[in-house]
């Protein structure tokens, strides 16, 4: 029901669009990533694309006020459309398109990254991930979804599927190769921030090995 609504949003964009974001909710976990995410409070989400999760995350919590930013302008334009197609109480979401190796500063209770890290070198995920944490006061959370490096058919067929996207049909903006960094790298990473970390598979019925790492900035005891 949720998904049926969200996908109608792009319904006046154009057929390349309305394929892809339809493909993504079909292939993406999503609904365990909205999990995962504070129920109301600023949220950004780094690498929106076209804004279907941004747009999602805000529909599903009202009181969420959700910012997107994406390097590709063609992609920000499309998730502005789609937001523009939502009733004027029925989320708070906004959408920048931002530079390579933009970094967030503003205070946020939640950072968002699904399927944007492998496309940057692995040093560069780091500071990525550094700039996003430093975002959050006590309590705040860094939710990373990306694809995990096993079971090894699953992330074989990914890198067939990527390979496509990046190189061949161009549909996701690269550049710098791909680089898919272990998730236990990561929450390593992310724990050298100090921050708490939860880690899980959250790929069961997907073929693709999607994983979900849940980065917490412990609060002050009382
Ligand atoms: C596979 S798409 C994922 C889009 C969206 N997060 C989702 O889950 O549907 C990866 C996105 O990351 C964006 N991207 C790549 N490098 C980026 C960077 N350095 N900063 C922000 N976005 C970036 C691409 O333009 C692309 O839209």
């Amino acid at each position: 029901m949720r998904g049926r609504r969200l996908l109608s949003l792009y319904r006046g964009s154009p057929s390349a669009v309305r394929l892809h974001t339809a493909l993504r909710w079909a292939s993406c976990p999503f609904p365990a990533v909205e999990a995962v995410v504070p129920p109301r409070g600023r949220i950004l989400e780094v690498g929106c694309g076209h804004g279907l999760l941004s747009l999602f995350l805000a529909m599903s919590g009202p009181a969420r006020r959700v910012h997107g930013v994406d390097v590709d302008q063609a992609k920000v334009d499309a998730a502005r459309s789609a937001a523009g197609r939502l009733g004027s109480r029925e989320a708070e979401v906004s959408f920048d398109t931002v530079a390579r190796g933009w970094r967030p500063h503003d205070r946020v209770d939640a950072v968002v990254i699904a399927d944007v890290l492998y496309l940057l070198e692995p040093a560069e995920q780091r500071r990525l991930l550094s700039a996003c944490a430093g975002c959050l006061g006590p309590g705040g959370v860094l939710v990373v979804k990306e694809v995990a490096t096993e079971p090894a058919w699953k992330f074989r067929w990914n890198q067939v599927q990527e390979t496509l996207s990046t190189r061949v049909l161009g549909i996701t903006a690269g550049g710098d190769g791909l680089h898919f960094v272990p998730p236990s790298t990561m929450a390593g990473w992310l724990g050298g921030e100090q921050l708490g970390v939860e880690s899980r598979a959250v790929d069961r019925g997907y073929p693709w090995p999607h994983h979900l790492l849940v980065a917490r900035r412990p609060r002050p005891a009382p």
